[in-house]
């Protein structure tokens, strides 16, 4: 993708002035603000229609920029080295004299944070002297955005500014690993545990247990188009939308596929624009068919389990 100078100074101007823009990540957009500033940070709770318990996610250039406001391990470093920038957000012990606002921490003592890939972002972050709270760009228990058009669906005017990047290319959030005591990943994403596992060379604990939630982004009802969704669906009913992995010989209207011939990482990048659409073309509910639980698979099947319990 080629960079716009003249956009990517533009965000830079608006985050001088504590404003929010949308950013365009490889995983998904993000609604960022200077981590630094307690009134760009509120700013993204009141967007986002966020619940003030939850923390941001913070995007760095690089772990010497990091270094400021984080406490690193060994396990870090062995994952930074091996997949970033890239779709991994690491949960890590702040440093007592971190610059971070309390806004983002929600006064807790450690902060997750990520190396977005994406060069549109990494550009702006490089010109920037702070780093960039962002979440994902779109309303608060809502499917995330994969295009700045996606963005402009849930937020319209309110956000000053969209920094184009067109669609990600991964299409899923990054997936988080708390690194602070044993390795515990508390939210499946675009890079594969199988994949940090062989890095990191032991058990990793997936945590997905709902009664201990450490993570909000673990809740269910998270990821919702808005309509009900049944998964694992064999027979549809007549006024359903039917998502399936793979294309379908029969072209029916309300057949939608996440990939041409089942490919997961092309299912992965479908996937919330496909849910949008869906809803867009004015279907009640949405039938899934079953979708392969490995690689992404796993993730896609993660949001989907979330987002059909409406
Ligand atoms: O791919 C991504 O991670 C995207 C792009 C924009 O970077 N961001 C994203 O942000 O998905 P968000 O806020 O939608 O999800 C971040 C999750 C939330 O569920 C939040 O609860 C969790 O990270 N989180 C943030 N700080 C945390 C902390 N200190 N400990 C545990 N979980 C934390
Ligand atoms: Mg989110």
């Amino acid at each position: 993708m080629k960079i716009n100078l003249a956009n990517i100074k533009k965000a830079k101007k608006l985050l001088n002035k504590s404003e929010c823009i949308a950013i365009p990540t490889e995983t998904v957009y993000g609604l960022a603000g200077n981590a630094y500033s307690d009134k760009a940070c509120k700013r993204i709770y009141k967007l986002k229609k966020r619940p003030k318990n939850n923390p941001l996610i913070v995007h760095y250039f690089n772990d010497q920029i990091l270094k400021k406001d984080c406490i690193f391990n060994d396990n870090f470093l062995k994952l930074y080295k091996k997949f970033c920038p890239g779709p991994i957000t690491f949960i890590l012990d702040l440093k007592k004299n971190s610059k971070i606002s309390k806004v983002v921490t929600n006064k807790k003592n450690s902060l997750a944070v990520r190396f977005p890939k994406h060069p549109v972002a990494r550009n702006l972050l490089k010109r920037l002297n702070f780093p960039l709270a962002a979440p994902s760009a779109n309303l608060s228990s809502k499917i995330s955005a994969v295009s700045s058009d996606h963005v402009k669906e849930d937020f319209g005017e309110k956000i000053k500014y969209i920094l184009e990047g067109g669609k990600s290319s991964i299409g899923l959030e990054s997936t988080i690993i708390d690194l602070r005591n044993k390795p515990r990943i508390l939210r499946l994403g675009g890079l594969e545990v199988s994949i940090i596992k062989k890095v990191l060379n032991k058990r990793i604990v997936i945590n997905n247990n709902p009664i201990k939630i450490s993570s909000p982004g673990q809740f269910k009802l998270h990821y919702s188009p808005g309509i009900p969704i049944r998964l694992n669906v064999k027979k549809i009913k007549s006024d359903e939308a039917y998502l399936q992995i793979k294309k379908n010989k029969k072209n029916k209207k309300n057949y939608y596929f996440l990939s041409k011939n089942g490919n997961l990482n092309e299912a992965a990048k479908n996937l919330y624009s496909t849910l949008r659409q869906i809803k867009k073309d004015k279907f009640k509910s949405i039938a899934v068919g079953k979708i392969p639980n490995k690689g992404l698979g796993k993730t896609i099947n993660d949001r989907l389990i979330r987002a059909s319990k409406l």
